[in-house]
């Protein structure tokens, strides 16, 4: 489904991606881990068109995507939440879930003075979708707080919410996990699951906590210093000597 073909980036002397090749099959839950700095994040940005790639290419479905603006690749339905969170802290819950949608008929002025009638009906189900999403996330009472005032994990969840508003066909999530409990974990990692099973979503996330990605991904890659240092099953993966090597390596030198 997604295609990545040597792909460099950097930023003045620091090559963060550097001759990156991988592949994410359609329908799966694919793993991305490595140790800090390995150009996780990078990668991210390269494939949803925050940063153009300075070499190589990307193809989503066949079709290359590279060097388009992030705009163009959400409409390929393909959507991201970042390792930062990026809600609207001044809105609350429910309005940053329902800001997701492109394409709402009450954003044209003209629809607002000419057909109010249908901009408050899409506005209606786009509200109960949100509340749907908000349920199933566990951030329904929340959903009247300043976005800004939720905690750490709180803002993940938003984020995955707000991803589920789009209808994507693939995910990217950057740490989904992170500073989220152990309870909310074992939740959000079910979700995961049953979005990929029943809406046919492909999901790509990196993770640092080895208990989810072990659990969930199928296949695991391993980045390293810009480039995919392997790829297998967790099993294979847990018992790869490089992938051992790669994270003492970069934590101790
Ligand atoms: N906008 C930027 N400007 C300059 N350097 C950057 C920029 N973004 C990333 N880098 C550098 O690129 C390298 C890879 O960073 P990246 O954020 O992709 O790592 P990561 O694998 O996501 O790490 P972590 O697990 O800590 O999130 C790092 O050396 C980082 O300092
Ligand atoms: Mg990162």
């Amino acid at each position: 489904m997604l295609e990545i073909k040597e792909v460099d980036k950097s930023f003045g002397g620091v090559k963060a991606v550097c001759d990156c090749s991988l592949r994410v099959e359609e329908g799966s839950i694919t793993g991305l881990i490595g140790p800090n700095g390995a150009g996780k994040t990078t990668l991210f940005n390269v494939i949803t068109g925050y940063y153009k790639p300075d070499t190589g290419s990307i193809l989503f479905e066949g079709e290359g995507i590279d060097g388009l603006p992030p705009h163009q690749i959400f409409r390929k339905r393909i959507y991201r939440t970042f390792q930062i969170t990026r809600e609207f802290a001044q809105m609350t819950v429910l309005e940053n879930v329902m800001l997701m949608p492109e394409n709402q008929i009450g954003e044209k002025i003209w629809n607002i003075w000419f057909r109010p009638a249908s901009v408050r009906r899409q506005e209606k189900t786009i509200q109960e979708k949100a509340l749907e999403v908000l349920e199933f996330v566990e951030l329904i009472d929340l959903k009247d707080e300043y976005a800004g005032s939720l905690s750490g994990g709180q803002k993940k969840l938003l984020e995955l919410a707000r991803s589920m508003m789009a209808e994507p066909r693939m995910v990217l999530l950057d740490e989904p996990g992170a500073g989220v409990n152990l309870t909310l974990m074992k939740k959000l990692m079910a979700n995961i699951r049953k979005l990929c099973e029943e809406k046919k979503i492909t999901f790509f996330l990196i993770e640092h906590d080895m208990d989810l990605v072990m659990n969930l991904c199928n296949p695991v890659i391993v980045m390293s210093e810009g480039k995919m240092l392997a790829e297998g099953t967790p099993e294979e993966i847990k018992n790869d000597e490089r992938v051992l090597e790669a994270y003492l390596g970069g934590q101790y030198r």
